[in-house]
């Protein structure tokens, strides 16, 4: 498999982005939801600051992401209507759009509420707004929200790839599959060329 995609499927990097990126943000939302009904202890405000450091990773994956793609051509849409290609698109740019707003909005909420940032314990990172109690309120909705927002879009986009793996039989999926290999000559409706 080559770092970078060609004209079957997506490159190992690019695949390497989607997929870390996928679990990331899946498994930060999740630790987040449950972080916020902990009782107050010392643990909790280790566990919130693991929260946040994932997040601002997430946040750096995205950039490294979004240059690496700049730089790397996609491999050619898989044959489907245009329609279904329109919506793949407009799907993929909402889904780039969570994963910077995610943890960008968590930043500022934090920032908002006067919270200290770190990453890792490593370094200290800036504030990027003033403290605001009322602001803050709503920030933190705001942040909440777009995750279960990118679970509503995730639904369409998991559910098509699947639909397009299962009964299309396609090679949508496997080309971005860590270890499958693409069916050389399949159209999306499952017949060999
Ligand atoms: C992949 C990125 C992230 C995801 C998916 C995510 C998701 C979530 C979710 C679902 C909650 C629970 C909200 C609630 O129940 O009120 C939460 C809470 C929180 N997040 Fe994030 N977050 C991410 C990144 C960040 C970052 C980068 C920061 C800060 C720099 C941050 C700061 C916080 C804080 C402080 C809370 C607690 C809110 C409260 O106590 O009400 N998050 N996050
Ligand atoms: C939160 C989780 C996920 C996010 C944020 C996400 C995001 C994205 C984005 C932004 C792209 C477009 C890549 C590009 O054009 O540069 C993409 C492609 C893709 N995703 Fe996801 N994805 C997630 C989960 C999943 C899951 C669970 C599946 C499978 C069940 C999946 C299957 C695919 C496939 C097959 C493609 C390639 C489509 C193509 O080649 O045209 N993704 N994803």
């Amino acid at each position: 498999m080559s770092l970078r995609s060609d004209g079957h499927q997506w490159g190992s990097v690019a695949k390497f982005f989607h997929w870390i990126v996928a679990l990331g943000i899946l498994g930060n939302g999740v630790w987040g939801l449950l972080m916020t009904d902990m009782a107050p202890s010392m643990s909790k405000i280790s566990i919130y600051a693991l929260h946040k450091s994932i997040g601002l990773t997430i946040l750096a994956l995205f950039a490294l992401r979004l240059a690496w793609r700049l730089y790397d051509r996609a491999p050619p849409d898989e044959p489907m209507p245009p329609w279904q290609r329109i919506v793949a698109h407009a799907t993929h740019v909402l889904l780039y759009g969570f994963i910077l707003a995610i943890p960008l909005s968590g930043w500022i909420y934090n920032s908002l509420h006067g919270y200290p940032l770190q990453w890792f314990k490593l370094f200290n990172l800036p504030a990027l707004t003033a403290k605001n109690d009322e602001l803050s309120h709503v920030a933190g909705e705001v942040h909440e929200w777009l995750f279960y927002l990118l679970l509503l879009v995730l639904i369409g986009h998991a559910g098509a790839a699947l639909k397009h793996h299962f009964f299309d039989q396609d090679n949508v999926l496997r080309r971005m599959l860590p270890f499958a290999r693409v069916r050389q000559g399949k159209t999306s409706s499952g017949e060999l060329t």
